[in-house]
């Protein structure tokens, strides 16, 4: 069960992983490097904490050391928590230029600073690769879900857990291949930004998210909850507990809340706001490991026009 929860809390790990190398890289070229920092990945957390190499925001107590898969919502023990349960916008609005993930860094295991010069379709590709966490076998080699989604019937090969809530995502937001953007230019890092910038207003348009509605830890703890319902969607079950099964109103697989384009947007959003840069590497993962094909389904890897550097 430890074990689904942590699989279906997704391909966030994307941010964590080239934040480690890039953050390396950017304190490098500060001239100094803080020893702590050169320790494994997965305590990112604490070897984070505040030096006058690291600007960012960072966890007071270590209590995700060991639990970092499972580290979704450290807000009690963040430097900036306090600043958790406000309208993020507000919070943004009083650092101007700051990156919202470096100022919430290791705030959950997914929001980690990715340096100040972004790869994006480096990041995609270590993403897409450490999330497959032992578990991936192959393309096309997981269960073929059909997804109903917002009146629509979309069929897609779950070849690993996170796909359930990625491959929806994706299409949700128009960010797979074939829903029109032009994959080569997440090799312009401006470009690619301005690009999500452009989605992120688009978004803002249409669904006008209120600031109460975009709150850091409330958007924290619904990730979980929308990886539940977009279970929901594919007719599976992937509730945790109790509390899970409440919130994502999960009774069976026939009598669950589906995921919404609302959800998927406002999750998206948020990541919008705490700077382009980290939607733009957001959309960048979503857009390289996966494809609209005809016939309502979707594919990956080979499967795709642009295939990213990984083995599949
Ligand atoms: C964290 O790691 C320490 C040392 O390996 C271990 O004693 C402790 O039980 C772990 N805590 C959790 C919550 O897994
Ligand atoms: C990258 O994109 C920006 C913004 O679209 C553009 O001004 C710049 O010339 C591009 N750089 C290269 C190397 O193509
Ligand atoms: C957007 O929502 C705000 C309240 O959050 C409301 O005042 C405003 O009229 C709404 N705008 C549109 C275009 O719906």
């Amino acid at each position: 069960m430890a074990r689904w929860i942590i699989l279906t809390l997704l391909w966030h790990l994307l941010s964590m992983l080239s934040a480690a190398d890039e953050f390396a890289e950017a304190l490098e070229h500060c001239g100094e490097r803080d020893e702590v920092f050169n320790t494994s990945l997965l305590q990112l957390g604490t070897t984070l904490a505040r030096t006058p190499t690291n600007p960012c925001g960072y966890l007071l107590i270590d209590t995700c050391s060991n639990l970092s898969w499972g580290c979704s919502n450290a807000c009690a023990t963040h430097s900036h928590g306090s600043d958790c349960y406000r309208p993020v916008d507000d919070v943004m609005a009083e650092h101007p230029g700051e990156d919202g993930y470096c100022y919430f860094n290791s705030v959950a295991f997914y929001v980690k600073y990715g340096g100040p010069t972004p790869d994006f379709e480096a990041e995609a590709a270590s993403g897409i690769t450490y999330l497959r966490h032992g578990e991936y076998k192959g393309l096309n080699t997981g269960p073929l879900l059909t997804y109903h989604f917002e009146g629509e019937v979309i069929a897609s090969h779950m070849d690993s857990m996170h796909y359930s809530y990625d491959d929806i995502y994706a299409y949700s937001l128009g960010f797979l291949q074939g829903q029109g953007i032009d994959s080569w230019r997440m090799k312009n890092a401006t470009d690619w930004i301005s690009l999500s910038e452009e989605k992120c207003k688009t978004i803002q348009q249409r669904y006008n998210f209120s600031k109460a509605e975009l709150v850091l830890s409330d958007w924290l703890d619904f990730n979980q909850v929308i990886a539940t319902m977009a279970c929901c969607s594919a007719g599976i079950s992937c509730a945790t507990d109790e509390n899970n099964r409440r919130l994502s109103g999960f009774q069976s697989v026939s009598q669950c809340r589906p995921v919404t384009r609302r959800d998927f947007a406002k999750h998206h959003y948020m990541k919008c706001l705490l700077g382009y840069r980290n939607s733009a590497a957001d959309m960048a993962y979503l857009h390289s490991r996966a494809c609209l094909l005809a016939g309502h389904r979707i594919g990956h890897f080979s499967d795709c026009p642009y295939v990213p550097p990984v083995d599949f």
